[in-house]
């Protein structure tokens, strides 16, 4: 149950042909409340009540892709770095098309804190950027924090993308010499998602490391390293790998490289063919 909006009869967004299903609320203008569909351009997130009104602001407005900076690029994927200061009013629809689909109390209205990271595809006929999902953080906290909200559109879920996005978070917080988490609390399907990636980054990780070194030489700290992860989100993902070994004799644990669990693992994240991570197409550095 929602503390505000009692009264929204909103039951769908449409974004280009989709009518998408909402499943919370959201504080829109109360004047919104009484439509059940919202439409959305999905070229600068503003949303409207009519198809009518829709139209008449798509003869505008001249926007083709996300504000901000194209950060990263990989065959038809893109990734925007928007700044929620110079960009209010995109991330502000951002955080409440996000609140449609998210059953937290938060409210969104001071995105200046916040950057953005958002999520296309790009589309060859039309030459647009198709809005997928994005995920914020926090410019400064003194958490570990790396994400505070994540969503992939729900006409893009379960491709991956995702994953995609979460993987792109643990890149910044390696260039940034930082080891990262998301805020907690995660929604349900914030922490299948977390903890499905923890455990295949850690699988990927022990097997490359298997052929290299003894992983029974490795500590949860080395590991903290290589992926920008911290160190309790590394041992949920070896644990899922079945590679953890408490030592009784002072309470360390120790890693060991379970071949069966983990070739298990990787051939069924890539039975699913979803799209990877090129740490090589991000073209960032951090602000210091
Ligand atoms: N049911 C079960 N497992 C799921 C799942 C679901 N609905 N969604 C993700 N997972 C797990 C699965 O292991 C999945 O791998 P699989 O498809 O091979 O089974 C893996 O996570 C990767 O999923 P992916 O396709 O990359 O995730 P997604 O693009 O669907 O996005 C969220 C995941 C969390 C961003 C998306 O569900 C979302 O936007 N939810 C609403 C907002 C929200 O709750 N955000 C988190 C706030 S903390
Ligand atoms: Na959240």
């Amino acid at each position: 149950t929602d503390e505000y909006n009692h009264e929204s009869n909103l039951k769908y967004i449409q974004i280009r042909n989709y009518r998408i299903e909402t499943w919370y609320t959201a504080p829109f203008p109360e004047q919104f409340n009484s439509v059940p569909i919202l439409y959305i351009c999905e070229n600068c997130l503003e949303y409207m009540d009519s198809k009518r009104v829709l139209k008449g602001h798509q003869a505008k407005c001249r926007v083709r892709a996300p504000p901000g900076l194209e950060i990263y690029r990989e065959g038809l994927n893109s990734i925007f770095e928007v700044d929620g200061l110079r960009n209010s009013s995109y991330c502000r629809n951002l955080c409440l098309i996000a609140k449609l689909f998210l059953n937290s109390k938060t409210l969104f209205y001071d995105v200046d804190p916040f950057m953005f990271y958002v999520l296309t595809e790009y589309d060859p006929a039309k030459q647009k950027h198709h809005f997928v999902g994005y995920f914020s953080k926090e410019k400064v906290n003194n958490n570990n924090y790396n994400v505070s909200c994540i969503l992939t559109l729900p006409i893009y879920q379960r491709k991956g993308y995702g994953n995609l996005l979460i993987d792109f978070s643990y890149l910044l917080s390696q260039r940034e010499y930082k080891s990262g988490t998301p805020e907690k609390p995660l929604s349900d399907l914030g922490a299948v998602s977390y903890r499905n990636y923890w455990k295949v980054k850690m699988a990927y990780l022990l097997r490359r490391l298997a052929t290299t070194k003894q992983p029974k030489s490795i500590t949860t700290i080395q590991l903290c390293k290589l992926t920008g992860m911290i160190e309790n989100d590394v041992i949920v993902g070896l644990e899922q790998c079945q590679a953890l070994l408490r030592d009784f004799t002072n309470g360390q644990y120790l890693i060991f490289y379970n071949r069966p669990v983990i070739e298990v693992i990787i051939m069924k994240w890539e039975s699913k063919n979803y799209t990877t991570l090129n740490p090589k197409s991000l073209f960032w550095k951090p602000v210091l």
